[in-house]
């Protein structure tokens, strides 16, 4: 019985292999907003294509997943991600055909502070935090407001916060978040950088957009523990995490874009806070320089840790590249002096995308092989919203584009700082010190464009060379 339907698969196969070579590469003239647009269009048609939550039977706002069940290779999280992706979308493009699924499946889910029972066996403080994240989003860039007797973004954002920041404990590693939240997954001993580094994503944000300094108080906190403990380094690398049993000592250092992507946008989003503090502005600086050095080895992304010797990425990582281009572009319309060199860097990128892609809007993993790898597995969701972010983000070259917004600056989602847990459990903020709100200088910021030029590729004549080698350290220290 196995065996036809193992040729059928082949002929199948092959016929769509020949398919895929036949057709030509996504074509998209990088110098004109309305051709990104056409070709952003393409692709966010593609991706929306693997969503089945509007047909009947199926589950608002996920991806086919969990991987178990044989539908498809998605985590609830990486849905969450992808709304947020469609977001973007809306925010640089102005195509608002998504906009209805995306605030249907934000609301869908947002049960329990985005912790719905089906998704327990998955659930880390992370997968949450991406859909707190996406919700975050819509409040920055106004997408539009649900009606008023459902879930307002702010305050799913909020909620989110609310219910991780009672998580933090002091009785292993002297703080942090474990990875997993119910205590009988499989990785609830693992106090790693993603969850921590989300958690201080949504504080820095929330600080910035509301005013309150409880939020950027914890994120402070989120920093200095997870240098503390080790997890970012003093070159400003960031490392995955480590496990209770071990006092969080036994560090795993490999390093994945989305732990310095996601700590990258909470670090600029603080230094744009504190209004333009020393303190954030060196940690943003280093840690920008470090993240180019080290993902973007030839100017082109790569998800080292599995993608550079031996092709070996998960599902989640397959959607990693978007995150970062996601991450950059807001880190430049918030921090003036990363501009030039995210810049170059998304423009670059984007043209490395798009050569990844087919004129129907599939898109392939790698952007280094300046072609379409063909390489779909895990995916393809994943790959086809980093290619929709690529083209989303260079748009912030090519016409004025709000920063994210505050309810002072005209957003206008509703908030709760209640929503989630009772308050509790926070601890009150601490008193601002002089050095995180005086800071704020032209000087600095030259001081700090020009220390961030010293050390990446991107000021030395970079297209023609490859820059530093790939496993040197910067050499600031
Ligand atoms: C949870 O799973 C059930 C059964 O598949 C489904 O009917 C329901 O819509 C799901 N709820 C959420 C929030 O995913
Ligand atoms: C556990 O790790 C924390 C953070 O690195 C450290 O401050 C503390 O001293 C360690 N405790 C023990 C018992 O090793
Ligand atoms: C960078 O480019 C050089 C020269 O083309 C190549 O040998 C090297 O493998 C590349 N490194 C990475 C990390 O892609
Ligand atoms: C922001 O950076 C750009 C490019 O470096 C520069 O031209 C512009 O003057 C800067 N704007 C502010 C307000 O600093
Ligand atoms: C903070 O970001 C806004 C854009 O959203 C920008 O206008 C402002 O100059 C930034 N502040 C600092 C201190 O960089
Ligand atoms: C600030 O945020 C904290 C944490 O959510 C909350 O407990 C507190 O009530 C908020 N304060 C104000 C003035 O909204």
């Amino acid at each position: 019985m196995v065996a036809p339907r193992a040729v059928a698969a082949a002929i199948l196969l092959l016929a769509a292999g020949r398919d895929a070579r036949a057709q030509p590469t996504l074509s998209v003239d990088l110098k004109s907003p309305d051709s990104i647009k056409s070709a952003a269009k393409i692709v966010a048609t593609k991706l929306v294509s693997y969503y089945h939550g509007t047909e009947y039977g199926k589950t608002v706002g996920i991806l086919p997943g969990p991987p178990s069940d044989g539908l498809g290779p998605y985590y609830w999280w990486e849905a969450g991600a992808m709304w947020g992706t469609l977001i973007d979308y809306w925010h640089y493009t102005g195509d608002d055909r998504y906009n209805a699924i995306t605030s249907e499946a934000l609301i869908f889910q947002s049960a329990n502070s985005y912790q719905h029972r089906n998704w327990t066996a998955s659930l880390g403080n992370d997968d949450q935090a991406f859909w707190g994240m996406s919700a975050m989003l819509a409040a920055e860039v106004n997408f539009p407001n649900p009606p008023a007797d459902q879930p307002q973004w702010l305050a799913l954002a909020q909620a989110v916060f609310n219910t991780q920041a009672p998580r933090w404990k002091t009785d292993y590693c002297n703080g942090g978040l474990r990875w997993q939240i119910p205590p009988t997954n499989g990785g609830y001993n693992y106090k790693n950088s993603i969850a921590n580094v989300c958690f201080l994503n949504l504080g820095a944000r929330l600080a910035r957009y509301t005013g309150n300094e409880t939020y950027s108080f914890w994120a402070e906190k989120t920093w200095d523990w997870m240098e503390g403990v080790g997890y970012i380094d003093e070159y400003f690398n960031v490392y995955d995490g480590g496990n209770v049993e071990k006092n969080c000592s036994d560090i795993n250092f490999v390093q994945f874009s989305s732990n310095a992507a996601v700590l990258l946008h909470g670090a600029a989003i603080m230094y744009n806070h504190t209004k333009g503090s020393d303190k954030w502005g060196i940690r943003l600086a280093g840690l920008l320089g470090r993240t180019l050095d080290h993902f973007f080895p030839n100017g082109t992304m790569v998800e080292r840790a599995c993608e550079l010797e031996k092709m070996q990425c998960n599902e989640d990582q397959h959607s990693f590249k978007g995150y970062m281009l996601r991450a950059l572009a807001t880190v430049a319309t918030v921090a003036n002096f990363t501009r030039p060199v995210i810049l170059e860097t998304l423009r670059f990128n984007t043209k490395a995308a798009v050569q990844s892609c087919l004129s129907d809007g599939t898109c392939g993993f790698r952007w280094n092989i300046g072609k379409y790898d063909g390489d779909t597995d895990n995916g393809p969701a994943g790959q086809a919203m980093s290619a929709l972010a690529a083209l989303s983000t260079l748009l912030i070259d090519q016409q004025p584009v709000k920063g994210p917004l505050t309810d002072s600056t005209g957003g206008t989602s509703v908030g709760d700082p209640n929503a989630g847990t009772g308050p509790a459990a926070l601890e009150p903020p601490r008193p601002a010190t002089p050095s995180d709100r005086g800071g704020a200088s032209v000087i600095t910021a030259l001081l700090l464009a020009s220390f961030l030029c010293s050390l990446v590729w991107i000021c030395s004549g970079w297209t023609e060379s490859p820059g530093a080698p790939a496993t040197s350290q910067p050499p600031w220290i």
